[in-house]
């Protein structure tokens, strides 16, 4: 017998940023983060897993866009799925007559519809995705709970537990060694503020220079600046922008957005050595959404939109959607090759490509 289910999951984009582990094997945050999770329409992971008694035991095996992976031993991988055998196992021995799934190899296939690396977290929602289909395989929800699968998907890649929920969510960070209170909760479902709209400007999809994994180690190993923000800058800013989200305050949304995208990349800037993430585009975008605020507030309207940067030179711009056409509009202005068929994607001719 065959056993197989197929899930997708989101990317979210965290407006507080995660950067920096206490712990780099249980992935243990130095810093709790506040993300947004995108509609599935652009950018999605759907993965598929499958057990089978006919698999060759003691060898799960894992395909990532059409190519295999390897699962080593003591690796991310190789965890997730111990631990989601483990639930599974915990299930067959208080119900006898289950199927004994978790003794089975699983061999996984995953895709992503975007391209991977370039900063748009597809590890997010890939590891959420792998997490989401073993659980649909093994049958562990509702006794599992989505904060508990979150604390698996964190032991894939860190901001992958904020992608098991939709809408805004927060990472816990926690402060157990052993990680047990370091889980995603939901601070507000999509439905409670559907106004708000992310726009994404592929200003690259090459791969990015330094991974994150590595990058955020070598800034807790060598900046000051990022001690000041776990200390001083974050703690302030969860409860501020979790209020924001809750009274559907744009403006305050937004100028923490960016306060904290602008924290983060002066902590890869004060890392040694110096990490550069953004690049004239991204900067260039940087100074039109804060050019169009300035007018608009100047008119006493609001702010018009937050933009927040990643691991990558690609811009995510979130704004309330009676803004989207008229950002849309000055984007193709000023870019004027950009490309609009499915993301926005952003070129200007004189910046130099790093
Ligand atoms: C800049 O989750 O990719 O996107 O835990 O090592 O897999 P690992 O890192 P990862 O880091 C994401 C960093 C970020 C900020 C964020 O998503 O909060």
């Amino acid at each position: 017998t065959i056993y197989q289910a197929t899930c997708s999951a989101p990317v979210n984009i965290a407006v507080i940023k995660y950067w920096g582990k206490r712990d780099t094997s249980l992935i243990l945050p130095t810093n709790d983060s506040l993300s947004v999770t995108l509609d599935q329409d652009h950018l999605r992971s759907v993965t598929t897993a499958r057990a089978d008694a006919s698999f060759p035991a003691g060898k799960d095996r894992l395909w990532l866009n059409g190519e295999e992976e390897t699962i080593q031993d003591g690796g991310r991988l190789r965890r997730c799925f111990d631990e989601m055998k483990k639930l599974r196992k915990a299930k067959e021995d208080k119900d006898a007559s289950l199927p004994k799934l978790s003794e089975w190899s699983v061999h996984v296939c995953s895709e992503n519809n975007f391209p991977t690396a370039a900063g748009l977290a597809s590890s997010a929602s890939g590891f959420a995705a792998l997490i989401a289909s073993l659980a649909a395989l093994y049958e562990l929800q509702p006794e599992v709970s989505s904060s508990e699968l979150s604390r698996i998907a964190r032991q894939g890649s860190g901001s992958a537990c904020r992608s098991l929920f939709g809408g805004y969510v927060a990472w816990q960070g926690g402060s157990e060694a052993s990680g047990s209170d370091s889980l995603a909760v939901e601070v507000a479902p999509q439905s409670h503020w559907p106004d708000l709209q992310a726009l994404i400007c592929v200003v690259s999809d090459a791969k990015k220079g330094t991974p994150s994994t590595a990058g955020m180690q070598r800034t807790v190993a060598t900046s000051p600046l990022l001690q000041h923000r776990i200390q001083h800058v974050v703690p302030g800013r969860m409860k501020a922008i979790s209020d924001a989200i809750r009274q559907r305050d744009f403006d305050a949304f937004a100028e923490i957005t960016m306060a904290d995208s602008n924290n983060f990349h002066a902590c890869c800037l004060d890392t040694a050595p110096p990490i550069f993430y953004m690049n004239d585009v991204s900067r260039a975008i940087v100074q039109l959404v804060e050019e169009l605020n300035r007018a608009s507030e100047a008119e006493g309207k609001g702010k018009m939109a937050a933009y927040t940067y990643d691991a990558g030179s690609n811009a995510v711009l979130y704004a309330p959607k009676a803004n989207v056409a008229q950002i849309l509009a000055v984007v193709r202005h000023y870019f004027p090759n950009a490309d609009f068929d499915d993301t926005v994607s952003l070129s200007w001719p004189s910046a130099p490509s790093p």
